[in-house]
């Protein structure tokens, strides 16, 4: 059966990713993100939309435009995301980190909060957090994103705890190296700088996390995906990464 499934930040990367594994599986798509122009090239037929997760009144027309467009939500897709600069904490700005939080943190609760009392009443639908290997490692130049992404542990215990009895399964899916635009985000524009990050090893692609986003959801309503870790082979931690080979 189809189902009507909503990503945040489904203009690039992994969001776009997961987008189009959706798609192919007959799935009913919401779409959104600031980059609008974006959306409608990713998954044809999808509803498409407007999204700054850092404005609670662009959530609130997001959702209200996807809902009366396909519906109840029955899985929401929170990847909108970023990290902003590798500064150190006595070198970092208020700026960077408040677009961290705001984005990664309270910009999925703003959505978040107002997907899950319909999900709940109705006692089936699926709360999909995109995490980071970040969230379960700190490195130097990563703290308030790593915070950012640590913080999102707690929220989906507690979501799971307080949906209990109602059937909402609650995943985080965590991964490693990416490559996508988000290195590109993190450096502001330095492509050359982002491009290295990836060098000389082999990175997921978007689409090896979207498979992990589906794999996830199809499991049966009865079994619920706590927290998929994934990462690529080069790579151990954030800080360890083989490059050069093998
Ligand atoms: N790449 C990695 O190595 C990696 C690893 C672990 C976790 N992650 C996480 O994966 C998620 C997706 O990142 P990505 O790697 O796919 O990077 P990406 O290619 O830069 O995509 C990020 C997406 O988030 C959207 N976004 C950012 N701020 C937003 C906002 N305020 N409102 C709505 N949408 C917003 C962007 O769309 P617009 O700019 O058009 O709004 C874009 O579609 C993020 O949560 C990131 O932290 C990435």
């Amino acid at each position: 059966m189809s189902r009507h499934v909503v990503i945040t930040g489904a203009s690039s990367g992994i969001g776009a990713a997961c987008a189009r594994a959706f798609a192919k599986k007959g799935d009913t798509l919401s779409l959104g993100a600031r980059r609008q122009e974006r959306l409608a090239s990713i998954a044809p037929g999808a509803f498409c939309h407007a999204l700054d997760v850092t404005d609670p009144g662009s959530v609130e027309r997001f959702l209200a435009a996807a809902i009366a467009a396909h519906g109840p939500i029955d899985v929401l897709v929170n990847n909108a995301g970023l990290a902003r600069g590798v500064e150190k904490i006595a070198e970092g700005t208020g700026e960077a980190w408040r677009e961290m939080i705001e984005t990664n943190v309270l910009g999925l609760l703003e959505v978040t909060r107002r997907v899950l009392p319909q999900m709940m009443a109705r006692k089936h639908g699926h709360v999909v957090v995109i995490g980071s290997i970040a969230g379960h490692k700190a490195y130097p130049g990563g703290g308030v994103y790593c915070g950012s992404k640590r913080a999102l542990q707690p929220i989906c215990e507690a979501m799971r705890m307080e949906t209990l009895g109602t059937g909402v399964r609650v995943t985080s899916v965590d991964p490693g190296l990416v490559e996508t635009e988000f290195s590109l985000v993190r450096f502001r524009g330095d492509a050359e700088r982002a491009a290295k990050v990836y060098t000389d090893m082999r990175p997921l692609t978007g689409d090896d996390v979207a498979e992990c986003v589906l794999f996830a959801v199809d499991r049966p309503a009865h079994v619920n995906l706590d927290t998929i870790v994934v990462m690529p082979t080069d790579q151990a931690t954030p800080q360890m990464v083989h490059r050069g080979g093998r």
